[in-house]
């Protein structure tokens, strides 16, 4: 789906990523983890175009996507839901549902299909379709932000810190969605803290450590392996 290789990005004079080999399978669960200031949001803006690489490439699907800008990452159907979720506050749930299709051409009656997948994917949007998105709970802001980038259609899904703020139950809800997402053919590349949630959901994962990979396999074998346990699993347990 999506093949990184040797990036290398950064802002300004900060190099943050030092050379990133991935690999985003069609169809899988993608996970990336990392402690504070690793360079996993750094490396999804670079995914995105959001900012430019200085070095290495990622190409998919054969096409070499390295100089991309967030709009033609958009309609290679490759969308980010960043960190923080960055909806329109003041503009009803089902507005900032639309914002997400607005570099579609499609008709209202398309838009209308996809709008109520989301809303029978997060019921409890349909609910409060017409409140004004600042005064939705986190969970909802996440739901919420899910849903607009579900709305451009994407073929990869990343997501930035699924589960920051929210309660289990929540985090719940939401793992299950993508599951479900996940196995209707959608991929998806996930950015967690939860070490335990992210590598229980993901097929397989990559672990960063200041701007490089430092390991990766599958979801499975990285949850059972010792030396990550020790690393990742006992700091956050505390
Ligand atoms: N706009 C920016 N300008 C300069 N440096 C930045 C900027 N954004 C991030 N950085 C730096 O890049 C490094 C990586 O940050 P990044 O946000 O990618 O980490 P992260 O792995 O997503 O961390 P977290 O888990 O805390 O979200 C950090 O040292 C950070 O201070
Ligand atoms: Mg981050």
């Amino acid at each position: 789906m999506l093949e990184l290789n040797g990036i290398c990005a950064g802002y300004g004079e900060i190099q943050v990523l030092w050379g990133i080999d991935m690999a985003v399978r069609s169809g899988e669960i993608t996970a990336l983890i990392g402690s504070n200031g690793a360079g996993k949001t750094t490396l999804m803006r670079a995914l995105s175009g959001l900012i430019p690489l200085t070095s290495g490439k990622y190409v998919s699907e054969g096409v070499d996507l390295s100089k991309a800008s967030a709009a033609q990452m958009l309609a290679h159907g490759i969308v980010h839901v960043p960190e923080g979720r960055r909806l329109f506050g003041a503009m009803s749930i089902e507005d900032n549902l639309l914002m997400g299709a607005y570099s579609r051409s499609v008709s209202r009656s398309e838009l209308n299909r996809d709008l109520d997948r989301v809303y029978t994917t997060f019921p409890k949007l349909r609910e409060r379709r017409n409140q004004a998105a600042a005064t939705l709970s986190g969970g909802e802001q996440q739901m919420c932000a899910i849903g607009r980038g579900l709305m451009s259609a994407p073929r990869l899904l990343m997501i930035d810190e699924l589960s920051l703020g929210l309660s289990p139950l929540l985090v719940e809800q939401l793992v299950a969605a993508l599951r479900q997402l996940n196995s209707e053919g959608m991929s998806i590349l996930l950015v967690e803290q939860d070490v335990t949630t992210a590598l229980d959901l993901c097929h397989h994962a990559y672990i960063m450590d200041m701007g490089r990979i430092v390991r990766t396999g599958q979801g499975a074998e990285l949850l059972a392996d010792p030396i990550i346990r020790d690393a990742y699993l006992g700091v956050l347990e505390d």
